[in-house]
């Protein structure tokens, strides 16, 4: 069992963690079609090829909707278990619930601030899906997932590279930024954002900093599904990421330019390539892989 965290009481939370909770969590299970089905595509090109075993203790951290740590669970069987941690109630609630009705029994989930505090019992095996370009203090985050692993073992996080290879989060804020203003300073925002790992010197030496060795870079492109169709991808881009992000801070005045918006965002997202599950776009991530050293 994974050794309790002491909990954090809500009015303890970070603003960023807050944000997550009030604002982002609504917005992401409306669109967790969209978001679990387009992250995966760059989980799905490493997982056969993981550092993880039968009986191994694997962390997920960041682990939202649960599918990650279940996957991590099936692979590391009734030996091993797999702790999933993030700092959402709402998500946890979903991914608590997945693992019930599939009677996974490895598998725990817990509230944590992976800023602040991990589960510290010398896991085999750290793992964060696009989870940790979001911490604000990024080397206390990645060093404290660096101490929840045993000597000796391998962390792997995934997160996205330069926006220009990212169109599926970077076309549609280009284009409200011709009737919005960009958001300022005293924005409210989930941390530092989806960009913030992109630059590989600048990880490398957060991991240097954070303890880790042995750190390797693999790029993954991967099309993604943006929506079903032109209305959900829309209303995608309007709620979460980058575009969502102007379009928030811009209140009344993103209302009353929504139209246009929209009509411009629809032109854009008509010219991509439509497939049957939806609109679909190209997105590229570094999978990063680490060693903590052995002493
Ligand atoms: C983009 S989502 C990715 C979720 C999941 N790993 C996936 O790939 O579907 C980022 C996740 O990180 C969580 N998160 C952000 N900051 C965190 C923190 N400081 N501690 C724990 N979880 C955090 C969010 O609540 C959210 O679930």
């Amino acid at each position: 069992m994974a050794q309790a965290l002491e909990a954090l009481t809500e009015d303890e939370d970070t603003a960023f963690v807050q944000f997550w909770n009030d604002v982002l969590a609504p917005k992401f299970i409306r669109f967790k079609h969209v978001l679990v089905g387009g992250l995966t595509q760059h989980s799905a090109a490493i997982f056969p090829n993981l550092p993880v075993k039968a009986g191994d203790r694997v962390l997920d951290v960041g682990c939202g909707f649960g599918d990650t740590a279940l996957e991590l669970a099936e692979r590391v069987g009734p030996t091993g278990h797999v702790v999933g941690v993030d700092c959402c109630d709402a998500f946890l609630d979903y991914a608590r619930k997945d693992a019930r009705d599939r009677g996974v029994t490895n598998v725990t989930f817990l509230r944590a601030d992976a800023e602040i505090a991990l589960p510290q019992e010398e896991f085999d095996f750290v793992f964060a899906r696009f989870g940790t370009m979001f911490f604000a203090n990024p080397v206390a985050g990645l060093r404290n997932m660096c101490a929840a692993l045993r000597p000796g073992g391998r962390m792997v996080h995934i997160v996205w590279r330069n926006r220009a290879d990212n169109p599926w989060l970077s076309m549609a804020k280009d284009i409200v930024l011709q009737f919005l203003p960009a958001p300022g300073d005293d924005a409210q925002t989930c941390g530092p954002g989806p960009f913030s790992m992109a630059n590989e010197t600048n990880v490398r030496a957060m991991m240097e900093a954070a303890g880790y060795d042995d750190i390797t870079f693999r790029r993954v492109d991967a099309p993604v599904m943006v929506g079903n169709d032109v209305q959900d991808a829309i209303d995608f881009q309007l709620a979460i990421g980058p575009a969502g992000e102007v379009f928030r801070e811009a209140g009344t005045q993103a209302l009353s330019q929504e139209d246009q918006i929209r009509a411009a965002l629809a032109e854009a997202i008509t010219k991509q390539k439509i497939a049957a599950e939806g609109i679909v776009m190209d997105s590229s991530s570094w999978v990063i892989s680490a060693t903590k050293p052995l002493n």
